[in-house]
């Protein structure tokens, strides 16, 4: 793993800018892993920056989200679909046909995650995955206890998760208590990983998975054993290694 140890959230939203942008233009037909939550939305605006003054352009780029809450629709605020949207696809050149998150409103929710699974074989699997890190561990959806071996998969989503994420919802009531989520097989696919970490609450999270044991307990920890991963952490991520 190689660590990239940078000063602040801003510092780690530029760094990670300019590594993707490169890994974009480096590909003819780049396939980008997605994540939402609070880590990439500075990334996002360096991107969609970037975009404005034509550095890059997003027309050949394929992405897939890491997950999806289920039952919430594609217009609701507080969807995955919604987030991405709002924060980086209308801003940029991105073809909606290339833009992909699992479906959190289906009648066959098994079915939906095969198709997912099939979607991301036909595009020859994802380039760079951008990972952000939950306290408890989690890499996408994949709560503590997750197998290896999943694919892409329906979660019950862990207390201490759905706390974490209540703060953009009017109450804790109204998170979801299921998501789909890519799985940590899925994951361990791509070829290259690049995980963001800002901010004190992460530290310990940050020094379980690079010094604790590979274990199902910690999801992150088999990140140890993927042979491409950038971890791009702020001082403050990293004061506990
Ligand atoms: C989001 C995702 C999650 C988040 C993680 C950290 O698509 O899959 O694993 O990356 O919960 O969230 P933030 O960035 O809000 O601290």
């Amino acid at each position: 793993m190689e660590i990239i140890k940078v000063k602040d959230y801003q510092q780690m939203s530029e760094k990670a800018c300019q590594l993707l942008k490169d890994k974009i233009q480096e590909r003819e037909q780049p396939v980008i892993g997605l994540a939402t939550g609070s880590t990439p939305e500075g990334l996002y605006q360096c991107l969609i920056e970037k975009y404005k003054r034509n550095e890059l352009s997003f027309k050949d780029v394929v992405t897939f989200n890491l997950d999806e809450y289920v039952g919430l629709e594609k217009d609701d605020p507080n969807s995955y679909a919604y987030y991405m949207n709002e924060k980086l696809f209308k801003h940029i050149d991105i073809s909606k046909e290339h833009a992909h998150l699992p479906g959190g409103v289906t009648t066959d929710l098994e079915i939906e995650c095969q198709d997912y699974e099939k979607l991301i074989r036909d595009a020859k699997h994802v380039d760079v995955q951008l990972l952000g890190l939950g306290v408890n561990g989690h890499i996408g959806f994949n709560e503590p206890g997750t197998a290896f071996t999943s694919r892409t998969h329906v979660v019950n989503l862990d207390e201490t998760t759905r706390q974490a994420n209540a703060r953009f919802f009017n109450s804790i009531d109204e998170v979801p208590t299921k998501a789909i989520t890519m799985g940590i097989d899925t994951i361990m696919e791509s070829k290259e990983i690049l995980l963001l970490v800002s901010g004190e609450s992460k530290s310990e999270a940050v020094a379980r998975l690079l010094q604790g044991k590979v274990s199902e307990d910690f999801p992150a920890s088999i990140l140890q054993e993927h042979n491409r991963v950038t971890i791009l952490a702020d001082e403050a991520a990293l004061s506990k290694v």
